[in-house]
């Protein structure tokens, strides 16, 4: 169901006990590309006000960040470090986390680093570090490539 449009949401009528929001556009180049599409779906703002429409606000909401919340100057970050995102993937993600603060008491936010898993396609084809990096060395032509893209696999 689209997080967006929020129709479905709205006629889900038994409130849940947790709530992981796993949503997003996380292909950076995607995110660069469409701004606007990045912050529309990364900040779950249709879900929080579903969630706070239970009037006990009893659903916790578990929310997917992202490490990218920092700049990546160093390592080990802790929770209170300043974030300074890098791109508009983690300037979405900030948001995100400051939306859901700021309209939601009942939550946690996981501030992960890269999880590995299979090849998706959805919403749009994102590759692993290593198959990036393969694709990019088999290339014939030399490609222009942004720092965000390198970031992302940092
Ligand atoms: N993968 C990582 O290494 C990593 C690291 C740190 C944080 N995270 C965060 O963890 C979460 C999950 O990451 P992931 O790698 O599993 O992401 P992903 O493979 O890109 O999957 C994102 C999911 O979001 C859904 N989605 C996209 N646009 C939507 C929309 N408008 N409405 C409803 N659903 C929509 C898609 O669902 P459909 O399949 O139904 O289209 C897709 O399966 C994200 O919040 C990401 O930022 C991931």
């Amino acid at each position: 169901m689209s997080i967006i449009a929020n129709t479905k949401l709205c006629n889900v009528n038994e409130q849940p006990d947790v709530v992981v929001n796993c949503a997003a556009l996380s292909v950076h180049d995607a995110c660069e590309l469409d701004p606007t599409a990045a912050m529309a779906i990364n900040v779950p703002s249709a879900l929080v006000k579903w969630l706070s429409s239970f009037s006990n606000g009893g659903t916790l909401l578990i929310h997917l960040s992202t490490d990218q919340v920092y700049e990546g100057t160093k390592s080990f970050y802790k929770e209170d470090d300043e974030t300074l995102p890098v791109n508009v993937y983690g300037r979405s993600k900030v948001e995100a986390e400051q939306f859901i603060s700021a309209n939601y008491s009942n939550f946690a936010i996981l501030r992960s680093s890269i999880i590995y898993g299979p090849q998706t396609v959805s919403p749009v084809p994102k590759s692993l570090p290593v198959q990036w990096w393969i694709v990019f060395l088999l290339m014939e032509k030399p490609r222009i490539f942004t720092m965000n893209s390198v970031v992302q696999y940092m």
